[in-house]
């Protein structure tokens, strides 16, 4: 039986200005998981916000907090993402030296772990670590900033990894340029969790965050 469509919008697009309405704003017009991009100007070109932001989010809903880590290195700040009060703490395998280390540190402070790859890196760095994962990321965009083109490469990429997971509990997540036209690519693909910054939060209000969400969930629904 399929997995069920998780959307999980990301703040990035969202006004930082006043984040806490947004997330419930948000979490209103249907969200499933709220996904949390953390950027370091260093692994990529951009920066976002840390740990003591997530913390003052959190009592604004009891969302899974998907927290994307786009740091390096990122295992020092592991215990901080987890303590301000992430769900899912996904790393990207080009990030850190020894990712076995850094998916058994996530687990061991009690959150899923995750390990997101960036376009051009080759799936096989998940064949040895399948058993410590709960999510896998799959970079459709080179990460840093919101409202890139989705790369269309990527749909046969997932579907391998799909493979690769076979039963194992492992959500698939797909991020960057997610609209109601991808969506039904990947899902189809295997993707389960679809991350949309831009095509969420487009409009402004609770209204168009609903809508916005409804088209891309039955797009992928549809697949
Ligand atoms: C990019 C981030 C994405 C980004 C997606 O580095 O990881 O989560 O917010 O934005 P859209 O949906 O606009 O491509
Ligand atoms: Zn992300």
């Amino acid at each position: 039986m399929p997995r069920e469509i998780i959307i999980a919008p990301s703040v990035l697009a969202s006004d930082f200005s006043k984040l806490g309405q947004e997330v419930r704003d948000v979490v209103e017009a249907g969200a499933d998981w709220i996904h949390l991009d953390v950027m370091d100007g260093h692994f990529v070109p951009n920066i976002t916000f840390g740990p003591d932001v997530i913390a003052k989010m959190r009592p604004h809903t009891d969302k899974v907090f998907d927290t994307h880590l786009m740091i390096e290195p990122c295992d020092p700040y592991l215990e901080a993402f987890a303590k301000a009060g992430s769900d899912i703490i996904t790393v990207h395998a080009e990030a850190t030296t020894h990712l076995d280390r850094s998916l058994q540190a996530i687990r061991a402070l009690g959150k899923k772990a995750g390990v997101s790859l960036n376009p051009a890196t080759p799936e096989s760095v998940l064949e040895y670590v399948l058993d410590r994962l709960d999510l896998i990321l799959v970079m459709t965009v080179n990460p840093g900033f919101g409202g890139q083109k989705f790369i269309e490469a990527m749909v046969e990429k997932t579907a391998r990894i799909k493979q690769m997971i076979g039963d194992r509990p492992i959500d698939l997540e797909i991020d960057g340029g997610v609209t109601p036209e991808t969506a039904p690519l990947v899902a189809a693909a295997g993707a389960n969790v679809l991350v949309a910054g831009s095509a969420v939060f487009k409009g402004g209000t609770v209204d168009a965050y609903k809508s916005n969400i409804d088209a891309i969930r039955t797009a992928a629904a549809n697949a």
